[in-house]
């Protein structure tokens, strides 16, 4: 027996039956690998035409709720991103002005590192950096990561619930499967960070993206999922949003909270680029930390190679935050993470958080005072850039146009969640190895690019 019936559905039989499927992705009946029936088989199941169900097949696949694989069905799609929209390249290689990703700026960690691994060789901790360790990591690492979530401003929390985790990628990861099982639902706002929508995918996890503004999730947004099927969890980048760098206030957060408590909803709040931000803005963390796991990294304040980060749990999360961290990869590394603990340590953090504050500063005061000169909309924060593109700019035709101009930057399509409808804008970032004058050189280009008049020769005219 087939779930797909036409029962209730009015209009043309084949878009009757795209909307039931539909239905069946956004209730969670149907999931991500899940085969549908072949046009045979559904065509006799409810007495319509096979030409109707290839009809419905193709206007599924046309919304993006199915993708036909020849030789093996029809099959519901994941959330899955094309994979080269966010793949890091080799470092090594030449990839040209890359502004696509929001990564520490590139300053003397190098020269850092070398003083490190020197005064590493007559530690007494070097055989320690080679055994095993449990998941929760060394407790000198969980102590250094303790002081840096309070430092921070998401508050002081025990030791005990802390874990040292392979990054903020690694850590949300292991969150998500320690509080929810395949099939659960879980909300973030409709723009997010791609690595959140891969892990919903890896994770058979139902994504509803939610409506957004300035201050992050709509409590509307939220209270109204909750009233047709609660999400098990919340996803949420309170202190700076990727990639429009917004923040909550504290009474957003509240606001959501008070949801949260009402269904019974968990709160994974992703701080990876609000360390960059101002530690008082407010948090999910300090404000509600029985009801969020809170993820931290080193990742953005001192370089992304050493991938080092914290996870904090509720107590009566710790058991199953273990369980799914050893069951991934057992422990973090000691041996980067005690590099990063020394540099937190001796002081060089926070002369590198303070020197890329203050180099971000200008360069986001640089860029902004070109864009608005040419009367672009934009928001920014930490590394990152958000322009909305005036009419009739597509943001992957200016990404097109930026890479023959050996430019990289991602089109707001990169960050929507499931089928959450992505506007017409891009994202730029502003750290990593770039300097100042390849950057203002970059946005030279592009804000030429966005005034002048080939686009609408070049696209708008063959259409
Ligand atoms: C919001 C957000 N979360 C998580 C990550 C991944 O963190 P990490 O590089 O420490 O794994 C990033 C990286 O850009 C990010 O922007």
């Amino acid at each position: 027996m087939t779930i797909l019936t036409l029962d209730g559905f009015k209009g043309p039989k084949y878009k009757a039956l795209a909307n039931r499927i539909e239905q069946a992705v956004q209730n969670g009946e149907l999931r991500p690998g899940d085969r549908l029936p072949t046009h045979r088989q559904l065509a006799e199941d409810l007495g319509i035409t096979v030409g109707t169900v290839t009809r419905a097949y193709a206007e599924a696949e046309r919304r993006r709720l199915v993708e036909a694989r020849v030789g093996s069905g029809t099959f519901i799609r994941g959330n899955r991103l094309p994979s080269h929209m966010f793949q890091v390249s080799d470092s090594t290689v030449d990839n040209g002005i890359d502004l696509g990703f929001s990564v520490a700026l590139e300053l003397d960690q190098a020269e850092q590192l070398k003083h490190s691994l020197a005064k590493l060789q007559d530690s007494s901790i070097l055989p320690h950096l080679l055994r095993y360790q449990s998941e929760f990591g060394l407790s000198h690492h969980r102590e250094a990561g303790q002081q840096w979530l309070e430092k921070t401003g998401l508050g002081r929390f025990e030791q005990d619930d802390l874990f040292v985790t392979l990054g903020g990628q690694h850590g949300f990861f292991v969150a998500l499967l320690a509080l929810l099982q395949p099939g659960d639902g879980l909300a973030c706002e409709g723009l997010t960070y791609p690595g959140l929508v891969g892990a919903a995918t890896q994770q058979n996890l139902r994504l509803m993206p939610l409506q957004f503004d300035r201050e992050g999730m709509l409590p509307e947004a939220l209270e109204t999922q909750c009233l047709r099927s609660p999400p098990r969890a919340l996803y949420l980048m309170t202190r700076m949003h990727n990639p429009t760098g917004g923040a909550m206030s504290a009474e957003r957060i509240d606001q959501l909270a008070f949801l949260c408590r009402q269904y019974r909803i968990m709160v994974v709040e992703d701080d990876v680029q609000g360390c960059l931000g101002d530690v008082e803005n407010p948090s999910f963390s300090l404000r509600h930390p029985d009801i969020t796991v809170t993820i931290a990294s080193l990742s953005k304040a001192l370089c992304g190679g050493l991938h080092v980060g914290f996870l904090r749990a509720p107590e009566p999360w710790v058991a199953a935050v273990g369980a799914a961290f050893r069951a991934t990869c057992w422990m973090a590394i000691p041996l980067t993470t005690e590099i990063a603990c020394q540099w937190l340590d001796n002081g060089y953090a926070d002369r590198l958080m303070a020197t890329q504050r203050a180099e971000l500063a200008w360069r986001q005061n640089a860029v902004s005072e070109r864009l608005s000169a040419i009367g672009l909309e934009h928001s920014f924060g930490g590394f990152n850039i958000w322009i909305n593109l005036p009419p009739p700019w597509r943001a992957v035709n200016l990404v097109q146009h930026a890479e023959q101009h050996n430019i990289r930057i991602k089109p707001a399509e990169v960050f929507a969640a499931g089928q959450y409808a992505a506007p017409q804008a891009v994202r730029l970032c502003i750290g990593g190895r770039v300097q100042r004058e390849t950057l203002m050189s970059a946005v030279a280009t592009l804000t030429q690019l966005l005034s002048g008049s080939d686009y609408t020769r070049e696209y708008c005219t063959d259409i």
